[in-house]
């Protein structure tokens, strides 16, 4: 034994710990740390949401730091640059005018509006770019709801056959990925019937499978203008306290034919991204939404956070608790990182 405790000495005479075992061994270099690294984050796994808007030039969203709502021609300059990085896939959500929104949310499948016209802009211009869009009634909603209202409850069946017209339409303007966010029972399977009776059988839905009801949607609320105008949305979205739940909208969304099943929100919620990883073979999504964007931006501002450190390390920590796909604000910084400093970047 060594005069400084029980430990023993090697031939050597000096301190050891008779300890095979040693996980040390594997971490003992950069090398070896990248070689035996489980989950890696590549900038094809993004996808990135960006807001569109009828006006002529960007408008800062306040609580969303570094976001936009997009023009026309903006939004085409977003996306190659975002592509030159490799990052292919865009989501988009639009800010509707007042004018145009109504309770039965009927601009939703004018095929001249918003959305339609950028994703035929887009889908024009870089063809191997992949366009999804947001299937929900509440960008065009009056009642700031993802569904039809009446006497103060939210229609189920009504809101579907509005869901069906609009995804019936992104598919017709070339919408590659159609992700139904607004949590209605039934909805995949009408739509997916939807799109292939009208022939769009290779058109993909990513369902939004566990999607809560969450405070941490406010800033994307904020960039929309869709605070919901009475209530909440707890009679359609998840309540934060339950996971099982989550296993039940899986199992429905695998029946009725979803492509993609989708977490939202992201870091508060990682235990339901891997009972989904274990419930399904699907490709599983995250969303890392706009109240998680916005804390790491405010905490990085004011130099309490390493953005880059802090951001990278919440991506490669979905991936490991089984997300394949993730949707972020930072998917484009997070692959300008990638290609800068390699992988971990943290
Ligand atoms: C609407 C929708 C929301 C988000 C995506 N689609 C907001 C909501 O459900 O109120 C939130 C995304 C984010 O916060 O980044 N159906």
């Amino acid at each position: 034994y060594c005069e400084s405790g029980p430990l023993l000495r090697n031939n050597k005479g000096e301190p050891w710990v008779a300890q095979r075992n040693r996980p040390r061994r594997n971490r003992k270099s950069a090398v070896i740390r990248r070689m035996v690294q489980e989950a890696i984050v590549r900038p094809s796994n993004f996808i990135y949401p960006l807001f569109i808007h009828e006006g002529e030039s960007d408008e800062a969203i306040a609580s969303m730091p570094g976001c936009s709502r997009l023009s026309a021609g903006s939004v085409l300059k977003e996306v190659e640059d975002a592509m030159q990085y490799g990052v292919k896939t865009f989501i988009l959500f639009p800010k509707i005018p007042d004018q145009l929104k109504s309770n039965y949310a009927d601009e939703c499948y004018n095929p001249e509006g918003l959305v339609p016209r950028t994703v035929r802009a887009i889908k024009d211009k870089f063809p191997e770019a992949m366009v999804c869009t947001d299937i929900a009634l509440d960008p065009y909603s009056d009642q700031g709801h993802d569904g039809v209202v009446e006497n103060g409850q939210i229609l189920n069946d009504h809101t579907i056959a509005q869901l069906c017209k609009q995804a019936a339409c992104q598919a017709r303007a070339g919408s590659d990925v159609v992700a139904p966010s607004d949590m209605m029972d039934g909805r995949v399977g009408a739509i997916r019937d939807a799109l292939d009776s009208e022939g769009h059988i290779t058109t993909s839905i990513m369902a939004y499978t566990a999607k809560y009801a969450s405070a941490f949607y406010g800033p994307f609320r904020d960039a929309l203008d869709s605070h919901p105008g009475f209530g909440d949305k707890k009679t359609y979205q998840q309540d934060p306290a339950n996971g099982r739940e989550a296993l039940i909208e899986t199992a429905l969304d695998v029946s009725e034919g979803a492509d993609i099943l989708m977490v939202k929100p992201g870091m508060p919620y990682l235990d339901v991204v891997l009972r989904l990883r274990a419930a399904t073979d699907l490709p599983v999504a995250v969303y890392h939404v706009s109240g998680e964007y916005a804390m790491l931006r405010a905490a990085s501002e004011r130099g309490w956070l390493d953005e880059k450190k802090s951001v990278m390390e919440a991506m490669t920590c979905f991936k490991r608790a089984g997300a394949d796909i993730i949707l972020t604000y930072f998917a484009k910084n997070c692959a300008k990182w990638i290609a800068q400093d390699g992988e971990p970047c943290y």
